[in-house]
């Protein structure tokens, strides 16, 4: 016992997010194609995506070690994601080897014009991180877990597992707990009163009758537990949130000079926000970084230059 609190003193604690990895194939186009066209897209990337592995590239730029856990299927496509988690030195940890399944592909058209991107996934049928894979980590390693709403089902059952371990351990020995209910479907709400910290974005807000980032705060508040936080981004909005004290807290956007590309932009402010919690930071000054980094990434392709950026945040 006393050998394992040695170890967890002396090893950086790490935050692992939990979620979807899988692979984006996206086409630059500087107008948006007519249904049934035939035209040249003006660049075109692999890149790898899913809410949580993004938030895992964001957080390793900022200077967060992190960890990912996620699915994957053997393969060529699961090499190119394993070799860039790699290149952003996130740990990865797979769950139990799955059989005869396909890595989930999103096609994205981004345009040039307006910096949208216009998503079409493919789920595949990878299933999701279960109770029983969580089950096999060392807890002790990871100062902060994320969770990307998904299988809400196990999920629940990976954040009672942490509570029930945080019970017994000191405050500073405590691993704080996040969520994102990012995807309008109900089974997900049941998360909002499991988490330290909780996402929630415009489309949730909006299906619960939500049309603005202060409304959503207000309306939604009443889901989660005592002294939790809410959060919620609204693209050129900025963001709102509930600190646990239930002071509301506001953050303007910080737009680039020219849109070149949102994809990401929610899962780098998650990412953001986490670093800077997780850090010891204020929820105000946490908000307002979220809104920086998540505004710079939308000025360019990708997160690596985010890196370069730093300075100026
Ligand atoms: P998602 O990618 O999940 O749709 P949002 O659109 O809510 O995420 O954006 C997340 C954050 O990214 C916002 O809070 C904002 O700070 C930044 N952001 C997104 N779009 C823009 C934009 N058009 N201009 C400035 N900032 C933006
Ligand atoms: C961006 C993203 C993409 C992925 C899609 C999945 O937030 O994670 O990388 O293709 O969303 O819904």
């Amino acid at each position: 016992m006393e050998e394992q609190q040695q170890g967890e003193q002396t090893k950086p604690k790490k935050i692992l997010c939990i979620g979807l990895v899988c692979l984006d194939i996206i086409s630059v186009v500087d107008k948006f194609p007519e249904e049934d066209s035939d035209s040249r897209c003006v660049s075109q990337r692999w890149q790898r995506g899913g809410n949580a592995s993004n938030s895992c590239t964001v957080l390793s730029l900022l200077g967060s070690p992190c960890a990912f856990m996620g699915s994957l299927c053997a393969g060529p496509v699961a090499s190119f994601i394993l070799e860039d988690f790699a290149r952003f030195q996130v740990e990865v940890c797979l769950p139990r080897e799955r059989a005869a399944c396909v890595t989930p592909t999103s096609l994205v058209i981004g345009s040039a014009a307006t910096g949208s991107r216009t998503i079409l996934h493919m789920n595949s049928n990878i299933p999701d991180v279960t109770f029983e894979d969580f089950s096999a980590l060392d807890l002790s390693a990871f100062k902060w877990i994320h969770w990307e709403g998904r299988n809400a089902d196990e999920q629940l059952k990976m954040m009672a597992a942490v509570e029930r371990r945080n019970a017994a351990l000191p405050r500073q020995r405590r691993i704080v707990t996040s969520v994102e209910i990012e995807k309008p479907r109900e089974n997900l709400y049941r998360l909002f009163p499991h988490a330290d910290v909780v996402f929630v974005s415009k489309d949730v807000s909006r299906q619960l009758g939500f049309h603005t980032p202060q409304n959503a705060i207000r309306g939604l508040a009443g889901r989660l537990r005592a002294g939790a936080v809410l959060i919620c981004a609204w693209a050129e909005k900025g963001a709102d949130a509930l600190d646990a004290d239930g002071t509301l807290l506001h953050s303007d956007a910080f737009p680039p000079q020219h849109l070149v590309d949102t994809l990401g932009a929610g899962d780098t402010f998650n990412a953001a926000v986490v670093h800077k919690l997780a850090n010891g930071c204020r929820l105000q000054e946490a908000l307002t970084f979220g809104c920086r980094v998540a505004g710079a990434k939308c000025g360019f392709h990708g997160y690596d230059a985010i890196a370069d950026q730093l300075t100026q945040m």
